[in-house]
C-alpha cells in the first residue's frame, strides 16, 4: 500500500465522540512505552504524526488518524504502566473496554508486543478478553532491531505456546522496527486486503 496522506483527526476520551464509524478502523495498543505511536510514524511514513516519548505515559486518549482518506489509525492509551494510580487504570480500562464494544467498523486490534521481553500476564489477559469477546485481533512484536531475529522469534514460540493453552487457534503475527522498517509491508498489506474486503461488502451491500 502506498501511503498518500496521513492526517491527524481528533482525540477524544469516549467512542461516541469519535469520528462516524463510515471507514474500516484498525486500533493499535499494548503496555505503555511498547512504541505504538512510533511505529504508526513508521508505517505512515510520517516522522512526528503520532507524538513519542521516552517516558511511558504520553498517549492519554483515543487519537483517530485518517490514511489516504481511505481508513482509521488509531492511537491508544498503553496499559500496564507501574506509576498509574488505580483510579487512572479503572479509568483507562473503562475509556478502552468502551471504545472497543462501541466502534462497529473496528476490523482489527493490532496489539503491540516489546519483542525483547518474556511473556507478560497484563499482555496475555489483554488478548484472552479480546478472544473472549469475539474482537479480531494481531500480535505485532515491536523493537525487533535490539536483538537477534533468532531471538524474538523464540519469544514469538514462547508467547504462542502460552496462548495455545487457551485457544485453538492463534492469532496471526509481525515482527516490526520503527528503526529500520522492517515489516512495514507486510502490515500496511494485511490492512490493505481488509480494506479491500471492507470495500467489496459496502458494495455488495449498496
Ligand atoms: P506511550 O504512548 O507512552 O504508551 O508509548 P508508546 O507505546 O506510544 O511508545 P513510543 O512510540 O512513544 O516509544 C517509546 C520509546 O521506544 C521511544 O523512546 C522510542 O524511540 C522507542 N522505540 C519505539 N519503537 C522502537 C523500535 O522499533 N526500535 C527501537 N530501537 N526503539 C523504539
Ligand atoms: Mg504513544
Amino acid at each position: 500500500m502506498i501511503i498518500r496522506d496521513a492526517r491527524f483527526l481528533t482525540s477524544n476520551s469516549r467512542a461516541d465522540l469519535c469520528p462516524a464509524p463510515t471507514l474500516p478502523e484498525y486500533a493499535f495498543i499494548g503496555r505503555s512505552n511498547v512504541g505504538k505511536s512510533s511505529l504508526i510514524n513508521m508505517l505512515t511514513g510520517r516522522n512526528g504524526l503520532a507524538k513519542t516519548s521516552a517516558s511511558p505515559g504520553k498517549t492519554q486518549l483515543i487519537n483517530h488518524f485518517i490514511i489516504n482518506d481511505d481508513w482509521f489509525l488509531v492511537d491508544l492509551p498503553g496499559y500496564g504502566y507501574a506509576k498509574v494510580s488505580k483510579v487512572s487504570r479503572a479509568e483507562w480500562a473503562k475509556m478502552i473496554n468502551y471504545y472497543l464494544r462501541n466502534r462497529p467498523n473496528l476490523m482489527c486490534v493490532c496489539v503491540l508486543i516489546d519483542s525483547r521481553h518474556a511473556p507478560q500476564a497484563v499482555d496475555l489477559e489483554f488478548m484472552e478478553k479480546l478472544g473472549e469477546e469475539g474482537i479480531p485481533f494481531v500480535m505485532i512484536f515491536t523493537k525487533t532491531d535490539k536483538q537477534s531475529t533468532a531471538q524474538t522469534k523464540a519469544l514469538i514460540t514462547e508467547y504462542l505456546r502460552k496462548m495455545s493453552e487457551i485457544w485453538d487457534e492463534l492469532p496471526r503475527y509481525f515482527l516490526t522496527s520503527a528503526e529500520t522498517a522492517r515489516g512495514r509491508e507486510e502490515v500496511l498489506e494485511f490492512i490493505a486486503e481488509i480494506n479491500q474486503q471492507w470495500q467489496a461488502d459496502a458494495a455488495a451491500g449498496a
